[in-house]
């Protein structure tokens, strides 16, 4: 089956969930962010996670878009606590409407997510239930120890790598390992998916980190310098910080917490230390050193080289990604 039909399937499943209806006001904002799109490659990971081990694909589809959902859920929380304007090209929700509404519509998507997940086999409700709880949990973790870390100034990578791994790689793994719980595999290659997600995500949120600087604005849909006005503690920065020498740490050391009048010119001047630097090249190294850790969890999986190709191109391509 070519991968296009897996995306298909998988967006025909979203387009059909019922969010509810009254208040508008509560529904209207949850139906415009599912209606934006994006990548949706978490439902996809679970969708070729179960296909490892089980041709019916229908039935993963509601379980799925649950991950999907809640993954949505998660971005419309994190672009009031980021301050975005933008989300795939478009106003983000609190700027459309307000940080009110995008606190309790994503308080539903949440319960919806959960909703998804109701309509698995009854024998694996209680251990995907467990999982995905775990997950959530784990999600908000992360996004805390962001929101900490942005007031820090002697965060670590070590630091900083469990904290994209709570709050972005822990979703893909779950994402893998729902799609193989339910295709009944075995302990160990459930395992290994999971890892699998797990490194394939810290490579995908270094990926953000790089085209929240260096990304094209039209592809990438959200605002570049973003997370240079917010103090984040990106592996961009921190190797920065590690690898200037003391007049550009220093330069770099002034910009942190200071607020501008002009955006544009924070944005430029830590670009240009980044650019001297070389941070670009360094990043994309560490990426393709979690690619390749990635892959090896993969290859230990026991299934068919040629379901597994799915898998490998997929991550290949958000190794390469532009949005
Ligand atoms: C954005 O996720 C949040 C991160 C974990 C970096 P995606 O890049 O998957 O966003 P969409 O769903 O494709 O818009
Ligand atoms: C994403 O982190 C993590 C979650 C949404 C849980 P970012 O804050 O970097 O994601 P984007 O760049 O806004 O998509
Ligand atoms: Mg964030
Ligand atoms: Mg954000
Ligand atoms: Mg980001």
């Amino acid at each position: 089956m070519p991968i296009a039909t897996f995306s298909e399937k998988i967006a025909q499943t979203l387009s059909t969930i019922n969010y509810g209806e009254e208040p508008a006001e509560l529904y209207e904002p949850i139906r415009y962010m599912m209606a934006l799109g994006g990548k949706r490659i978490r439902p996809l990971l679970t969708v070729l996670a179960h296909h490892l081990f089980e041709d019916e694909v229908d039935k993963v589809l509601l379980p799925a878009a649950g991950v999907e959902v809640f993954h949505n859920f998660t971005l419309m929380h994190d672009d009031i606590m980021d301050q975005a304007p933008l989300r795939r090209g478009q106003p983000t929700v609190h700027e459309k409407w307000n940080a009110n509404t995008a606190i309790l519509s994503g308080d539903v998507m949440l319960v919806k997510a959960y909703e998804l997940f109701f309509g698995v086999q009854p024998i694996h409700l209680p251990v995907i239930l467990k999982l995905f709880s775990k997950c959530a949990a784990e999600v908000c973790e992360g996004q805390q120890l962001d929101m900490n870390f942005e007031t820090r100034t002697d965060v670590s990578i070590p630091e900083y790598l469990k904290m994209i791994t709570l709050k972005t790689a822990v979703l893909l793994g779950f994402a893998l390992e729902l799609g193989a719980v339910l295709g009944n595999a075995s302990e160990e290659d459930r395992n290994n998916l999971k890892e699998f997600g797990i490194k394939t995500g810290i490579a995908f949120q270094l990926r953000d980190d790089l085209l929240d600087v260096y990304g094209d604005a039209a592809q990438f849909g959200k605002q570049v310098g973003g997370d240079i006005l917010s103090d984040k503690k990106t592996f961009l920065l921190l190797t920065a910080l590690e690898d200037s020498n003391d007049m550009h740490r220093t330069e770099l050391q002034n910009w942190l917490g200071k607020t501008v009048a002009n955006s544009g010119e924070k944005v430029q001047a830590v670009t240009a230390i980044y650019d001297l630097l070389d941070i670009k090249t360094k990043t994309e190294a560490k990426i393709n050193q979690y690619f390749h850790e990635a892959l090896a969890h993969l290859e230990k999986v026991n299934a068919p080289s040629e379901r597994k190709e799915y898998l490998r191109a997929l991550a290949l391509s958000l190794m390469e990604r532009t949005s």
